[in-house]
């Protein structure tokens, strides 16, 4: 199969994960099935940063893994460069665990603590078989120069290091292998504000420096607005609406996206008001109404529409002068 010219780095089509859980209690071993995410469709542009956003249990993280292969989804296909992934053994996989990798929140865990930061950054190279010993070694160091950490530090292990530098030093292991996909998974959570903004500016020069594209999976908003081209907004699983970065904060289609950006802690005394947040039910009354679209079904369960550039989920058809209800989108939100 030839893939197409310009196919995205990534592309996510109906993917979805039910996970089964066992239930507590009883004599005989009981299961429900839970959908962490559901029916999931998401592309990634070539040089480009995608904002996942979305209250915590929305599905970003399972996404995320799914998207790298590193949690089997239970429907849907993923796309890497046009290529199908979905089904690939182990070893036809490897070239593709190349081109995407991942940076954590919590990247220490990952990091060996008998390895000096040299060994921690050229492991990738050593396993992916690239260059010799001493080649691999002057590319770790160099990359942790890129990534703001002297040289020296190529001798020093990871207990040694600060927050930040521990996230540099996992952003330079993540890159070593110059992947084309990159996963930042609430990447600096745990990191005090200054630090973050240092290692925000340092996704910034390595994505235009690399052409890399990056999912980018927060709960920091304000971040969110200020890295990524692109925003998708989860709730429940499901992404309800995906639209360009400013669309979304200036112009949001969708009530949960909506509730989220009230959410924004407000630095303005004067600016700040009491407010709870929707509840599911609210939601899913104030999702929007359309009337019939030619070539979508009608019906009472929420899909994604397309409204030039952005998508977002409404309910279509039938149903205007419902709960809420009203043919623009604007006017279902009070
Ligand atoms: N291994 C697992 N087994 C069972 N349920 C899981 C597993 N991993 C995730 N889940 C469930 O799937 C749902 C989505 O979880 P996920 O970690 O993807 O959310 P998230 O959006 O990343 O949340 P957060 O913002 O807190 O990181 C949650 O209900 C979670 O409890
Ligand atoms: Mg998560």
């Amino acid at each position: 199969m030839t893939a197409p010219l310009l196919a995205p780095a990534l592309e996510l089509r109906g993917i979805g994960r039910t996970f089964r859980l066992r239930e507590k209690g009883g004599l005989f071993a009981r299961y429900t099935d839970h959908v962490a995410v559901r029916d999931v469709d998401l592309v990634l542009p070539r040089n480009a940063i995608l904002g996942l956003v979305g209250e915590s249990g929305s599905g970003k993280t399972t996404t995320g893994m799914m998207a790298l292969r590193l949690l089997e989804p239970t429907t849907g296909r993923i796309l890497v460069d046009g290529q199908d992934i979905t089904a690939l053994d182990p070893a036809a996989l490897k070239p593709f665990r190349r081109r995407m990798q991942v940076v954590f929140q919590d990247s220490y865990s990952a990091i060996d603590p008998m390895m000096t930061l040299a060994q921690v950054v050229a492991e990738p190279l050593h396993i992916h078989g690239q260059g010799s010993r001493a080649g691999q070694t002057e590319a770790a160091l160099a990359m942790l120069e890129r990534v703001g950490l002297d040289r020296r530090y190529g001798s020093r292990y990871a207990h040694e290091l600060s927050g930040g530098q521990r996230q540099r030093v996992a952003i330079a292991r993540a890159l070593i292998l110059r992947p084309q996909v990159l996963v930042a998974d609430e990447p600096t959570s745990a990191l005090d504000v200054s630090v973050k903004a240092q290692i925000i500016n340092l996704l910034m020069d390595l994505q235009a420096e690399m052409g890399l594209s990056i999912l980018f999976i927060s709960h920091d908003l304000s971040v969110v607005r200020s890295l990524t081209d692109r925003v998708a907004v989860m709730w429940n699983g499901r992404v309800v609406e995906e639209a360009p970065t400013e669309a979304i904060f200036t112009d949001a289609r969708h009530p949960y996206t909506r509730s989220l950006l009230e959410a924004i802690p407000v630095l303005n005394p004067r600016l700040r008001r009491a407010r709870s947040f929707p509840t599911r039910a609210e939601i899913e009354a104030q999702t929007p109404r359309l009337p019939a679209i030619p070539g979508l079904a009608a019906g009472a369960t929420p899909q994604l529409v397309a409204e030039g550039d952005r998508r977002y989920e409404a309910i279509v058809g039938g149903v205007v002068g419902g709960i809420g209800g009203a043919a623009t989108p604007e006017a279902t939100i009070p």
